[in-house]
């Protein structure tokens, strides 16, 4: 193992916050990995596993060891019959986009719609990431990984996973708590930590059209067949026209989940606003745009902490760090604007990335 100690990781984030990892280990195996939580159980160390951190918020620096998963292999299995399906099984370190791209290459479909989400194979499964009408959960067979506390590999099938919107069993997984026998000071460990995920791939391509963005950019070109590389390619300019690229602008995409509301709320809202946008669910209650209530609150495009924090000005779903902010500023200007959300409409948002390390949450949330 290749410890490193005092690592920045602005360049492991991108917010772009200047955290330090006391530890660093970049993990190339499912061995190395294993040895690093042997490690950590031996030297009483807490362990934090970073994928491309693309969806967290450094509040202050990790303790113990940081691991990043750089594990980069997948493969390509076909089945033999008529439909030409493929399995296909990807490490957990490999990056996402360059993963849709490959499949799309290989003539294995099903991902186009989540083209250009940043991050790692391996983080995909833990929030379930989706876009444009397609959740990765649809094509998802299994997710491999390490039980931290016994060190052993452990295969969750798709509906073990337990997987909904922006969520799975690894989301809400909490901790393992340790003790070095004699000490009484605790660490802790992830419950579980991702090596490998399989997917389901179709050899036909169907296209997925449900969002309407994706299906009126289709319809407004005259494209009558797309092909898969074109769906990727008008998912990747639409993202590109919304979203900041986090090389130029360090943010972590939507930094809450559009929050689902009672039919009741959702008729007063409109009765206010009909143009609000809500998303009827099948069990009779709305998911409302998140980004909609922050511009309503009126914070899109402001900026705070003298100016290196802010909301985005094109989209008000996306913080934003301007250069020179830090996580715990950042927190602070999401908590402000989730106060003023509930004030003016009673609903609770809830942040989508995750706060490291997780005793800055624990602080943070005694402040408020
Ligand atoms: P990280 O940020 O490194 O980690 C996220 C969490 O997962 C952390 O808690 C970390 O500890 C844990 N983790 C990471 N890897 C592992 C592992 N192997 N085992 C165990 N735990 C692990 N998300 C969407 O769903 N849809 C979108 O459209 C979308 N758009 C985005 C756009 C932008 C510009 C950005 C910056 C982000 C966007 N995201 C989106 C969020 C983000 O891309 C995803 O959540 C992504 O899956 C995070 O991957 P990561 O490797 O960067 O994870
Ligand atoms: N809107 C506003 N003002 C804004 C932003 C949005 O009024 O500043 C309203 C508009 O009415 C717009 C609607 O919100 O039509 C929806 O906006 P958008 O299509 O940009 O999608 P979103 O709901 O903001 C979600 C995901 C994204 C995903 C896109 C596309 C969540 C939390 N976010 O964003 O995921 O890429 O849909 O499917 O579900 C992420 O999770 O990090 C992420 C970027």
């Amino acid at each position: 193992m290749q410890l490193e100690h005092n690592k920045p990781l602005a360049s492991y984030n991108t917010f772009g916050f200047n955290s330090k990892a006391e530890s660093f280990v970049e993990a190339r195996s499912i061995s190395q990995a294993q040895e690093a939580i042997e490690y950590c159980k031996k030297n009483g160390m807490s362990l934090t596993v970073l994928g491309d951190g693309s969806n967290v918020v450094l509040a202050d620096d990790l303790p113990g060891l940081t691991l990043k998963m750089a594990t980069t292999n997948f493969s390509f299995d076909r089945t033999a019959d008529e439909n030409n399906n493929c399995s296909v099984v990807a490490e957990a370190g490999v990056n996402w986009h360059q993963f849709v791209l490959s499949t799309i290459g290989q003539q294995a479909f099903g991902l186009e719609n989540l083209s250009l989400i940043p991050g790692t194979v391996g983080a995909a499964p833990i929030q379930n990431i989706g876009a444009y009408g397609v959740e990765v959960s649809s094509i998802l067979t299994f997710v491999e990984c390490i039980d931290c506390e016994t060190n052993q590999l452990q295969v969750f099938d798709c509906d073990s996973c337990e997987f909904a919107y922006r969520d799975s069993i690894f989301k809400r997984s909490s901790p393992v708590q340790l003790a070095t026998p004699g000490q009484t000071t605790q660490f802790e460990l992830p419950q579980f930590l991702i090596t490998r995920v399989g997917f389901k791939l179709q050899g036909n391509f169907e296209p997925q059209l449900s969002y309407s963005a994706l299906a009126n950019e289709i319809t407004s070109r005259n494209i009558d067949n797309p092909d898969a590389k074109t769906v990727s390619d008008i998912v990747c300019g639409i993202r590109r026209s919304k979203l900041p690229d986090p090389e130029k602008l360090g943010n972590a995409g939507s930094f809450f989940k559009n929050p689902i509301i009672s039919k009741k709320l959702e008729q007063n809202i409109k009765q206010l606003w009909p143009d609000a946008p809500c998303y009827p669910q099948t069990d009779g209650s709305a998911k409302i745009a998140a980004g909609w209530l922050v511009e309503m609150a009126g914070w899109k495009g402001k900026k705070v902490a003298g100016g290196t924090l802010g909301v985005h000005d094109k989209q008000a779903l996306v913080l934003v760090n301007h250069g020179g902010g830090n996580g715990q500023e950042l927190i602070n200007l999401a908590s402000d604007i989730r106060e003023s959300v509930l004030e003016m409409f009673g609903i609770e948002l809830e942040q989508e990335p995750r706060t490291l390390p997780a005793s800055a949450n624990a602080t943070l949330d005694q402040a408020t």
